[in-house]
């Protein structure tokens, strides 16, 4: 840890490179063709998969492979103040963000013409929301038997003040000492290690890029390790 930083504890009492308390779990909604669970602290997102199917209006489908869609909400009560319903500047940066990540690795040629909906709804949040809603949301695709180069494993990591953490919580993200909060969403496929998912918002040196990298890598691993043990187990809750 940085000596001159003003954060040297954190809100939570966690170590800096901590994960809050994962849960996990597959099949949450039994008439999905997949569903899943991705909960870390008291932030939680759930992922409904619907596909592939046969994409209406015709005019919209691609002859040569099927496509993706993701719907990313909150929900009104998931934080203090009430979310107003309906799409934000927010939800469609976040919606494009993970779909970008997961058409990736998600492989529909096999698909003409349909469609896979995922559907992530975040009934609580305390920040990082768009990460957990990604883990759900490979999770639920991989239960729905879609066909996945590889799997993803999301984390958020930040630097406050001067201090570089893994899971920012709220508290953290709010952060306003020194140099304030950096958020940085992070996600990593499981073989490959490449990243899918950057997005920074602040200003970081070289060097804590590095090793903010190094830590968000270190724990996409723990949590990909939570996200197949759920695979293994339909229906039980994975905690890590
Ligand atoms: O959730 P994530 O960190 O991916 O995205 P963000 O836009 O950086 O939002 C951070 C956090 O701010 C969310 O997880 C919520 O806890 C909170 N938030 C809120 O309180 N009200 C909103 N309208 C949007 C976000």
């Amino acid at each position: 840890m940085n000596k001159e930083s003003s954060y040297k504890k954190r809100s939570d009492g966690r170590e800096f490179n901590e994960i809050r308390p994962i849960k996990a779990k597959v099949g949450i909604v039994p008439s999905a063709d997949g569903s899943a669970l991705f909960e870390t602290g008291k932030t939680r997102a759930i992922a409904v998969v619907r596909g592939p199917r046969t994409l209406h209006p015709q005019h919209m489908q691609d002859p040569l492979k099927g496509i993706l869609r993701v719907n990313y909400q909150m929900m009104a009560f998931s934080v203090w103040d009430r979310i107003k319903p309906g799409i934000s500047r927010r939800s469609l940066e976040i919606n494009k963000v993970i779909e970008w990540a997961l058409s990736e690795i998600v492989d529909l040629t096999e698909f003409p013409g349909s469609v896979v909906d995922v559907l992530i709804q975040i009934p609580q949040a305390d920040a990082g929301t768009r990460v957990a809603g990604l883990n759900a949301a490979v999770m639920a695709l991989a239960q729905a038997g879609v066909p996945m180069k590889e799997m993803l494993s999301a984390v958020a990591a930040g630097k406050i003040d001067k201090t570089l953490v893994i899971d920012v919580n709220k508290e953290e993200e709010d952060y306003e000492e020194g140099e304030g909060s950096t958020d940085i969403p992070l996600c990593f496929g499981s073989f490959s290690k490449k990243i899918y998912l950057l997005q920074l918002d602040g200003k970081i040196s070289i060097e804590n890029f590095k090793e903010i990298l190094k830590m968000g890598q270190k724990a996409s691993e723990k949590i990909y390790k939570i996200q197949v043990e759920a695979l293994k187990n339909p229906g039980k809750e994975v905690r890590g």
